[in-house]
């Protein structure tokens, strides 16, 4: 058996709670988890990358500025997960950084994705061979660039005995079909905690609605989620990935002026709960599975792992499929995304691709990212 490197994964994605760090160790098929932490945005940064993410206009120095502040946090949380781990940066074979998507129009005549944290900054703050930047390769290949987790989920969660989908619920969700009887397939579904994260931080000042305390209170408006699930890009084939870009506060008040009586802003929170769990639930019910031995199962990871709410209705929406989290079956569900780019650091410093081009309609698999060495 190959040995085990030690690799740092970092991920900060569009919900902008923070930024999650873990240390693991790999050689491309056995995946450990060493140590994890999660340091949360300080409030000025968050509204910084907000605009910028709702398409704000930036001048090049705060873009520039943004770079440098987010590559320095990385940094400090590397030292931090380093310290707790008690482990020497020289024993860190590399650092897998995603960045913090700033914007992703991946389906726009001059397609593009920009993820800022400087890599450089990041390499010599921290003495690490660092690669980020990972989806414009399959981008300029003419993929989506995305989503690039579906490999990694495929490493540590696929199963010969029966069929399982994989939900990602983070800002946006993305889900995974590990099915033995066929390739892999993954894509965006649509908005996962997005819409009610920013409901919640407009009506209540929370940043997002804990443990579904609002969302509870709150009864489903029909008329409302019929209005949200007849957005066109939800029925839209993949390859598909999706951001803030479509699923904005602004997208959100269109469909609730459009609306014959105001809805209450509970009954709101609890219809863009119900909107992300019918979103997710339609597509796994479009999936074409297989027979197996062992019947099939949805594993959620991401935050909204933790919304009761959400966990209930996918439950009562999918009665065929056991729904459980990836904890109950051995990757924790708050570590998978760094997991997967510390993984995907692995992938390109052994010359390895790193994406499905059957997930992201990239022309070929392809080595991804760029390296910044700290020499
Ligand atoms: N206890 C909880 N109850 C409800 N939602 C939660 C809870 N904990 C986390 N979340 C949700 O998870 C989100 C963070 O998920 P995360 O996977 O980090 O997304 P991203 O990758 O987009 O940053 C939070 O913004 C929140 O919506
Ligand atoms: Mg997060």
């Amino acid at each position: 058996m190959k040995e085990l490197k030690l690799y740092i994964g970092i991920m900060s994605g569009t919900s902008l709670d923070g930024i999650d760090a873990v240390l693991m160790a790999t050689n491309g098929t056995q995946v450990e988890l060493k140590e994890r932490c999660h340091h949360a945005f300080a409030t000025p940064l968050r509204h910084r990358l907000l605009a910028c993410a709702n398409g704000e206009p930036l001048s090049a120095k705060c873009w520039g500025e943004l770079d440098v502040a987010l590559g320095q946090a990385y940094a400090e949380l590397v030292r931090q997960l380093l310290h707790t781990a008690n482990t020497p940066a020289s024993e860190v074979a590399a650092i897998g950084c995603h960045g913090q998507t700033v914007w992703h129009q991946p389906d726009a005549p001059l397609p593009f994705s920009v993820q800022l944290g400087d890599g450089h900054r990041l390499a010599a703050h921290t003495n690490i061979v660092t690669i980020n930047d990972f989806r414009r390769k399959d981008l300029a290949l003419g993929g989506q660039g995305a989503p690039l987790v579906p490999a990694f989920h495929q490493q540590v969660l696929a199963d010969a005995q029966r069929v399982r989908v994989v939900v990602n619920i983070g800002g946006i969700a993305n889900l995974t079909l590990l099915d033995p009887q066929q390739a892999v397939l993954g894509f965006d579904v649509g908005p996962g905690n997005m819409l009610m994260d920013a409901w919640c931080q407009q009506q209540w000042g929370s940043p997002f609605d804990e443990d579904a305390a609002f969302g509870l209170q709150g009864q489903v408006n029909q008329a409302l989620l019929a209005s949200l699930l007849a957005e066109p890009w939800l029925a839209q084939a993949p390859p598909k990935s999706t951001g803030r870009e479509l699923f904005s506060m602004g997208w959100l008040v269109q469909h609730l002026s459009a609306q014959a009586q105001p809805v209450n802003a509970f009954d709101v929170q609890a219809t863009l709960a119900e909107f992300s769990a019918q979103a997710i639930a339609e597509q796994v019910q479009l999936l074409t599975i297989s027979q197996q031995p062992l019947s099939p199962q949805l594993l959620v990871c991401g935050g909204g792992a933790h919304n009761p709410l959400l966990m209930q209705r996918l439950s009562a929406l999918l009665p065929h499929w056991h729904v459980n989290t990836t904890s109950s079956v051995g990757v924790d569900a708050d570590a998978m995304e760094a997991l997967a780019f510390a993984w995907l650091a692995h992938q390109t410093l052994q010359g390895l691709p790193g994406n499905l081009p059957a997930v992201t309609g990239a022309s070929r698999p392809a080595i991804l990212g760029a390296i910044h060495l700290p020499g």
